[in-house]
């Protein structure tokens, strides 16, 4: 009895003791199998930020790539651009330098011909001035033909320079107008000029300001039909205003925003007119340059008002 309880306790132990021990198996397993899957999970954690970084790395090459890829047509534009800027260049000098040449042999081909005539011929006194005139009268053409396209090139380099001069404006613009009072009597013109009677002074280029004076007289004689042409001059506080008006047949709205440019010629002058186009590209280039501005008011029939502004004061630095 006493064996068979001894027994029967021993197995009880037994089986207890056999759970205890499954139990810590099972718990040892668990452990272990905690243990690698977090092992896993940190792993997973990892090689996610990794993919991610790699992800990141990935988005921002191809950002790159991106913005190369713009820079890449941007440049190809801006090559584009340049190219077609180059043509359109390349054209103006060759259609700057057929224009150039046709206006050059326009006044050369009647001095050749009036010379071959002096030459050839035994020709009357009254006919032999005339011709000699006529070669005179081409060849100044011709001068002042050089003398534009030289200014005019010098302006486009920009390598027209002002020299400013303490000038007399009143006695500059009196010694200009008079030079065209045979031309005004030729022609039956009435030429009025109004300047103070004080001087006005002012520092300027006077030989450029002179040839500006020039030509807005010798426009309004050659262009305008006018009958009377009113020259005026008058002063501001710090601004001097130079004006030619003319009574005669006017610019139209659609011609005056052509007017200042270079080889500009009215569409009646052209093709054998005796006008090149550049007078008021230079009178604006001119006048800019003293920091000053030109503008034409004009209507058509009626007449027209070329004025310039220039401060009278010695400018620091011109442009
Ligand atoms: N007072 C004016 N009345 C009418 N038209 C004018 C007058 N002044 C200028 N023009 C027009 O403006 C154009 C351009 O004038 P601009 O002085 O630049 O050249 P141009 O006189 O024709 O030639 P250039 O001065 O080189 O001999 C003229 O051809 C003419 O059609
Ligand atoms: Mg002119």
């Amino acid at each position: 009895m006493f064996d068979f309880y001894v027994a029967n306790r021993n197995s009880k132990v037994f089986i207890q003791l056999s759970r205890i021990y499954w139990q810590l198996q099972l718990k040892g397993h668990a452990t272990n199998l905690e243990r690698a899957v977090n092992k896993r999970t940190k792993e997973l954690i990892k090689s996610k930020s990794e993919y991610k970084k790699k992800a990141s790395e990935a988005d921002k090459a191809s950002q790159a790539t991106l913005n190369i890829l713009e820079d890449v047509e941007e440049a190809r534009q801006k090559i584009k651009t340049s190219n077609k800027k180059l043509k359109e260049l390349d054209k103006l000098k060759t259609d700057f330098l057929s224009f150039v040449s046709h206006e050059l042999r326009t006044p050369v081909t009647p001095i050749r011909s009036q010379l071959q005539r002096l030459l050839s011929k035994s020709l009357s006194k009254t006919e032999r001035q005339r011709s000699l005139q006529m070669v005179l009268r081409n060849t100044d053409r011709l001068d002042r033909l050089i003398n534009d396209i030289l200014e005019i090139s010098r302006i486009k380099s920009k390598r027209l320079k002002i020299h400013q001069r303490k000038t007399d404006i009143s006695s500059l613009v009196k010694q200009a107008s008079h030079t065209f009072d045979s031309l005004a009597k030729e022609n039956n013109l009435k030429l009025i000029v109004t300047v103070p009677k004080r001087n006005i002074i002012a520092y300027v280029d006077t030989d450029r300001i002179k040839e500006v004076i020039v030509n807005l007289i010798d426009n309004a004689i050659k262009h305008s039909q006018a009958k009377k042409i009113e020259i005026s001059l008058k002063k501001t506080s710090n601004e001097l205003i130079f004006c030619v008006q003319d009574d005669g047949k006017g610019i139209s709205q659609d011609e005056q925003k052509k007017i200042f440019k270079t080889f500009y010629v009215g569409i009646e002058k052209r093709p054998s007119s005796k006008s090149a186009g550049l007078g008021l590209a230079i009178c604006k280039s001119i006048v800019q340059l003293h920091g000053g501005r030109i503008f034409v008011k004009s209507e058509t029939n009626k007449g027209s008002i070329f004025c310039f502004l220039l401060p009278t004061k010695k400018q620091k630095k011109y442009k």
